[in-house]
Order: C-alpha cells, then structure tokens, then sequence
C-alpha cells in the first residue's frame, strides 16, 4: 500500500504538536460536561423527578463511559490491529511508508487513550462524581465472537477488520461534540484533537481495506464480507449495562431504570443508530462489491444494515 498519510504529522499530529488539555473551573461557567441531547435516558419521563444533581451525575457517567471506552478500545483493538499492520503481519503488500504511517496511528491512539483518562479524572475531580467501574469485556468478547464465527482461524485477518471497523465508522459524538458550545471547553478541546487524528486514520484504514480486498482469495472474500456488517454492528451497539449502573447510582429504582432502558434503547432505534454512524463503513464496503455477495447482504440485512 502507498499514498500519503497525514501530511506533517511529526509537526500536525496531537500528540506532536497540541498542548495538554486542561480543565479551568472559572471557563467551564455555565456549561455542561456532555451534551444532553446525545444521552438518550435523561430525557425519559421515567428520570422527570430526578434532582438537578443527580441529572449532572447521570451526564458525567455517560461522559466518563464514553472517555474509558475510547481508552480501552485504542488500546486493546486498535493498537492491537496497528501493530499487526506496522510489523508486516497482515495479507497486504505495504510500501515501508505504510508501515510507518502504521506506528504513527500507534502513537495517536495511544495518546488518546492518554488525554481521554486524564480528562476523565480532571472532570471527576472538578464535578466530585466519582467514576463508576467501566467493564470493556463484553465489547471485547463481541468483538471475539464474530472474528470466530466468520473468520475461524484467521485471527490476524480478524483484529485487522475490527480495526477498519472502528476507524471507518463516524459516531455522532465525534462529529458534534468539538461544535456544541454548551459543553466544556476542555471536553470540546479533546474531542477537536481526537478528530483532527481520526480523519486521517479514517482514510487510510479505507485504503487498507480496499488493498485487502483485491488481495483475497474468492472464499476469503465471502467470508470478510459476511464478517464486516457485525463488526460495525459490535462497534457501535451501546453497552447498557453501564446505563443501568449509572441509573442505580443516581438513585433511580431498579424497575424504572429497566423500564428507562427498554424505552429508550428500543431495539429499532439501535439498529437506526448502528445504520446511521455506520454508514461510511457499509458504503466502503459496497463499494469494492462485498454486498453483491448474497451471504454478506443476508447478514447487513438481518442485522438491519441494508434492505
Ligand atoms: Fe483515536
Ligand atoms: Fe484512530
């Protein structure tokens, strides 16, 4: 694989060239931690007696999700799948450039694993919410299950298709965080780094995959093709476990939370959400012809991805 990734990165990547973000209490005056109307739950009528304090709580949890999710998923799938690319491991002929270009991602993910704790704790010390346990195992073992079931045996080929997922598809939260002007500076201004890297990552895990498509083999098409629709399925289906811990921790009663959760997280609104933030990625993946194999449209259509 050739072609330019991020032009003057040693000067223009964050982790080069940005400074470290920091939280000041006197310029977050008046505005919150994370947007409401991107935390599904607290608009429920079920949540309409909570009490100001615990509504900043229930906003701080889902931030504080979102941060550990993104420093557990640079670590433990992307940087997994980066190094894999960056050693020569994988089924695609790359220019010694692409691999470089491989350990600079290396270096961008594990800088935002850095920036997304630290701003974590700045936020936890600022708001005296503390931090409730965040799991990333069940997205892992998600993750694992459809590497095993379409991929058997192929575990590099596997980590890798995990990797374009989670680099290809565009979350609402990274799109519209770094522009809402109620939100934290600080939170604002991790967010903006994050996605001045992502777009890089973003285009060239697109050129990677097109490289790895017209490598494969007939049968091996078949099977990437079935794999890729869950793996953006396993991306950005929201974990609701840790909903329901941050509802008990702001004292909503057991049964209320279970009927928030089911109202709110509605099997066909998660399907609109999967469809929508995976939209570049399912696109990517039309593009080289993977839909036009009957198996792999059967799947992006039962999972609710295509027609
Ligand atoms: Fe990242
Ligand atoms: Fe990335």
């Amino acid at each position: 694989m050739n072609g330019r990734f991020a032009p003057g990165w040693y000067q223009s990547a964050t982790v080069r060239g940005r400074p470290r973000r920091t939280l000041d209490e006197d310029r977050e005056a008046g505005l919150r931690v994370f947007p409401e109307h991107l935390v599904p739950h607290l608009r429920h009528e079920g949540l309409a007696d909570v009490g100001a304090d615990a509504r900043q709580a229930l906003l701080a949890q889902h931030f504080y999700q979102y941060m550990l999710f993104t420093t557990h998923l640079e670590t433990k799938v992307v940087n997994r799948g980066a190094a894999l690319v960056a050693h020569g491991e994988v089924d695609v002929d790359l220019s010694p450039e692409a691999r470089l270009d491989a350990f600079k991602i290396y270096c961008d993910e594990g800088y935002h694993a850095l920036f997304s704790l630290d701003v974590v704790q700045q936020v936890e010390k600022a708001l005296a919410v503390p931090v409730l346990p965040y799991d990333f195992a069940p997205r892992l073992a998600r993750l694992e299950r459809t590497a095993e079931r379409f991929l058997p045996g192929l575990d590099s080929l596997g980590r890798l298709l995990q990797v374009v997922a989670f680099e290809t598809v565009v979350t609402r939260y990274l799109a519209q965080i770094p522009r809402d002007e109620t939100v934290f500076r600080v939170v604002r201004e991790v967010v903006g780094d994050h996605v001045s890297d992502e777009v890089h990552h973003h285009a060239y895990f697109v050129r990677l995959f097109r490289e790895l498509w017209t490598s494969l083999s007939p049968a091996l098409r078949v099977k990437v093709a079935c794999s890729m629709p869950h793996f953006v399925d396993d991306c950005l289906r929201p974990d609701l476990a840790p909903v329901r811990a941050a509802l008990l921790s702001a004292g909503v009663a057991p049964a209320t939370a279970d009927a928030v959760i089911a109202d709110c997280y509605r099997e066909d609104v998660l399907t609109a959400g999967v469809r929508e933030s995976g939209r570049h990625t399912l696109k990517l993946c039309e593009s080289v012809g993977a839909f036009d194999i009957p198996e792999a449209r059967e799947q992006a259509h039962l999972l609710g991805l295509l027609p």
